[in-house]
């Protein structure tokens, strides 16, 4: 096994991927895609770097001769997952090889960065681990690997962090960009909540210029996408100096906000510490910014939430969630929370419930404390049983349904504009996505999108709403 020092890329007069790969064909790879979305949107641009050495990129296992899991290390048993995954790959590996082939197993994402050399050693059948810190370097790991090395590749290196990102925007892209495109803006985490593993595996907090962003966001919407996601670990915590000048996320918001055919601006996850005044305006002064917020909460027990170091209270979400509905009345807002955090009373418990019944989210994701290994959170030595856990995230969860099922029902009957990304499920059907970020399913044209239409919500779903055309813009 070599772990190789970073190297950069290189560019002009390089060895093609296509022609130096063994197989004198051009190679496929499957890129897998697990947790969340800055994992989706780094799926695009690991594509986009193997693409841009002629690699195509398939969902076809069997045509494929790499295989890319980008893995997430924030779920529960994620790591385990990921090694029972990679236990599938045994079959394929074999008959690639029995074909003449050299197939190639690489895994990134946060599981990469945590167990690093640790996966060549539990599984044979893998040949890279890369860290997110390090995608621009995939197409030379892969090839050092189909000359029979084992690579690990999970250097930190801040300013090649910010070198990976900004080159990420001059990375070609092989596909038309998504309605709903994602935008890195943002990386890593300085918090240190004591459940949470993304300040070890994602290290601190390191933001792209406005330049940049600018630019890969023209590039986008120049390449069809009319709604950016712009994305971070800690997202409205963005702050950068260029040209003597401080930009927060507002200001990224406003200047944003002067692409022309780009319609939504929204931002995911952010911190209830870093919802600055500014940001909590733009909600009121942009209109591209959408009405829609994912505002993890975590818990609404504030010894628990000294406990998990949130450094906030379950008061201080409340206001703040009371300011931001000041400023734009139709928010809507999602948020995750963690039941039985070490330590965690049925009155902490209680207390949780209290604010989920309060503020009326439109979803929320909830979750039972895990272990991860490396966290405080792993130290302590008041674990929930299992079976408590269990009982209240059951309970947690019937609540967010009864709380949300008379919002999304209030909404039926009323005409929204809708955002429409894709083909439905059925022929004929298109969905996109409402203001407050639900999902609307409506009989129309496949011309349709890409563009904002009026819709008439005729139902409410548990997780989407249907409704009927009534007029098209005029974009
Ligand atoms: N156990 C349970 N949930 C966790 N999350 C992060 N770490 C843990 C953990 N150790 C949840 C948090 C976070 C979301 C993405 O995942 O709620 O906001
Ligand atoms: Fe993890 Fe807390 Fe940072 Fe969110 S703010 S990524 S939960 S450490």
């Amino acid at each position: 096994m070599l772990r190789i020092q970073s190297s950069g890329i290189r560019h002009g007069g390089r060895t093609s991927f296509v022609t130096a790969n063994s197989e004198k064909q051009a190679s496929k790879a499957v890129v897998r895609s697990y947790g969340c979305q800055m994992n989706v949107y780094d799926s695009g641009k690991i594509s986009n770097f193997l693409g841009s050495e002629g690699v195509s990129i398939t969902t076809e296992l069997g045509e494929a001769d790499i295989v890319v899991l980008n893995t997430c290390h924030i779920r529960e048993k994620a790591a385990e997952k990921i090694y029972s995954e990679i236990g599938t790959l045994g079959e394929w590996k074999q008959a690639r090889r029995a074909a003449g082939g050299s197939p190639i197993v690489a895994i990134a994402g946060c599981v990469a960065q945590a167990e690093g050399a640790e996966i060549l050693r539990r599984q044979s059948l893998v040949d890279v681990v890369v860290g997110p810190q390090s995608y621009q370097k995939l197409p030379d790991l892969i090839m050092q690997a189909r000359a029979g090395r084992k690579l690990v590749e999970i250097d930190f290196a801040t300013a090649e962090k910010f070198d990976r990102l900004d080159r990420a925007a001059h990375t070609p892209a092989p596909t038309r960009a998504a309605v709903s495109a994602f935008l890195t803006i943002q990386e890593g985490c300085d918090k240190f909540c004591t459940f949470c593993v993304v300040p070890y595996t994602r290290g601190e907090e390191v933001c792209r210029t406005p330049a940049s962003v600018l630019a890969e966001a023209q590039r986008l919407v120049a390449d069809g996408a009319r709604e950016l996601v712009l994305l971070g670990q800690n997202v409205n915590a963005y702050s950068s100096i260029e040209d003597d000048r401080d930009w927060n996320l507002a200001d990224l918001v406003a200047a944003l906000s002067d692409i022309g055919d780009l319609e939504r601006i929204r931002y995911t996850t952010s911190h209830p510490r870093d919802m600055s005044p500014d940001l909590i305006a733009a909600h009121r002064d942009m209109p591209k910014l959408m009405p829609f917020l994912h505002l993890p909460a975590q818990s609404g027990s504030d010894r628990i939430l000294r406990a998990m170091n949130r450094r906030h209270t379950a008061d201080h979400y409340r206001r703040l969630i009371g300011r931001i509905r000041e400023a734009r009345a139709d928010m809507a807002f999602s948020t995750d929370i963690i039941v039985g955090f070490p330590g965690e009373t049925a009155a902490d418990f209680e207390a949780t419930c209290a604010l989920v019944e309060e503020i009326g989210f439109s979803s929320a994701f909830t979750f039972k404390y895990s272990i991860r290994a490396g966290t405080p959170g792993a130290e302590a030595d008041d674990q929930i049983e299992e079976p408590v856990k269990h009982e209240r995230l059951l309970a947690l969860q019937a609540l967010v349904e009864r709380r949300r099922r008379p919002i999304n029902a209030s909404a039926v009957g009323s005409v929204v504009p809708v955002l429409f990304e894709k083909r439905g499920r059925h022929p004929g059907q298109i969905v996109g996505r409402s203001p407050t970020f639900q999902s609307v399913f409506a009989s129309g044209d496949a011309a349709l999108i890409g563009r904002t239409c009026d819709v008439r919500l005729t139902s409410a779903g548990p997780n989407s709403f249907a409704g009927a055309i009534v007029a098209a813009s005029e974009r």
